[in-house]
């Protein structure tokens, strides 16, 4: 196994805060070790514009509880094309850069393992290590990804707010929340800010059926004692209906089920928390497993690790060939890139057991909710 000399770190895709994290404690980790640092400025994007910046303790030494990215991020639909690959495989090789380590979602990954494709770069490709960062928190054989701690609390604290004027004017809003095809932040936030009903992609509701969901949900709270009779429901971007259609659509139907009502208290308010959900300061468990995953992702790097992500997960029994602990971390993993990337099809496809149990599980919730 060749020693690594200089290593790359990129931060791609939607940022999540604690990337900032997981920068400083790999650039600390693999300069203890001796090795270089090299920054590449806005993801892959920057890569094909050679954006290099050299990473130390003075570059990294004030960032760790920033939101967003020291090295910016972005989207780069051309790194699908194999002769774009080509030309970042280039620029990687004139910096002499050994090791990458890539720090994103879904997206970012799929580039990474498409970097390294040895039909694509020859024999003895560079080594790349990723980092699971998204809000999304759709990423398969990893508990949790970078951000979506943070993300979860911003959305507890908005619906907190919100949840005042509802309760001040016994109304009803429906709150959406990132997520993109995933319906996770909306579940668990749900729960964490007692919500009266989340709607998620993985459930497969027709538009019908979302509807009849709200409007059962308005009506059983309204049957409550004032001071309990706000209702909030948290939306995931992922169900199709756009908000306003479905405002309209709950308003039609709560009007015609309880005709004569007030508008002003019946109908539905709606609120879209957008990027804000995205941004601010990482919560501490979101710095403790940025720095976490950093640690072992890099650690792996330098004794020869490619083609893995560092996983969070609790120390459970998994096969050898698609997981493997780190002896530096007992709930930290290097799982092959591959079966993440697979196991997160199955994930957002609705296949996978987590996806079916996450599905089921609010089923019963939402049962227990009305009672
Ligand atoms: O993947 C993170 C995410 O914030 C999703 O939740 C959302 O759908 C998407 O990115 C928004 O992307 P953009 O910032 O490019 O509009």
């Amino acid at each position: 196994m060749t020693k690594l000399e200089r290593i790359a770190i990129l931060t791609s895709g939607g940022d999540a805060p604690g990337m900032n994290a997981a920068i400083r404690a790999a650039t600390l980790v693999a300069r203890a070790a001796g090795v270089e640092v090299l920054g590449i400025e806005r993801g892959y994007r920057g890569l094909l514009d050679d954006a290099f910046v050299p990473l130390g303790a003075t570059e990294v030494g004030s960032i760790l509880r920033e939101g967003g990215t020291m090295l910016g991020s972005a989207r780069c639909k051309e790194f699908h094309d194999r002769a774009v690959r080509d030309r970042a495989r280039a620029v990687l090789r004139a910096r002499g850069v050994g090791g990458l380590v890539v720090i994103g979602g879904n997206g970012s990954l799929t580039g990474a393992q498409a970097l390294v494709d040895p039909d694509e770069a020859g024999p003895e490709p560079m080594r790349v290590v990723g980092i699971p960062a998204s809000i999304d928190n759709d990423l398969g054989l990893t508990g949790l990804s970078i951000g979506v701690d943070t993300a979860m609390n911003t959305i507890v604290e908005a619906c907190d707010k919100i949840a005042d004027t509802a309760t001040a004017h016994d109304r009803t809003f429906i709150i959406e929340v990132m997520g993109r095809d995933c319906g996770y932040l909306a579940m668990t936030s749900a729960i964490a800010a007692g919500a009266d009903l989340a709607l998620f992609p993985e459930a497969g509701r027709d538009e019908a059926t979302v509807v009849d969901s709200i409007v059962d949900t308005v009506l059983a709270v309204r049957q409550r004692q004032r001071r309990s009779r706000r209702v909030i429901i948290i939306k995931a971007e992922g169900v199709a209906i756009p908000i306003d259609r479905l405002k309209a659509l709950v308003d039609a139907r709560l009007a015609e089920r309880v005709p004569g009502s007030d508008p002003s208290v019946i109908e539905t308010r709606v609120t879209v928390l957008g990027h804000v959900v995205r941004g601010g300061r990482p919560s501490a468990f979101d710095l403790l497993l940025g720095s976490r995953l950093a640690n072992v992702a890099v650690r792996g790097l330098l004794a020869g690790a490619t083609l893995k992500m560092a996983a969070w997960m609790p120390p459970i029994d998994l096969p050898d060939e698609i997981a493997t602990r780190s002896p530096a971390d007992p709930y930290c993993w290097l799982v092959d890139l591959g079966a993440v990337l697979a196991e997160t099809e199955n994930l957002l496809r609705g296949r996978s057991p987590l996806a079916r149990w996450r599905a089921g599980a609010f089923d019963d919730i939402e049962d227990a909710l009305l009672l």
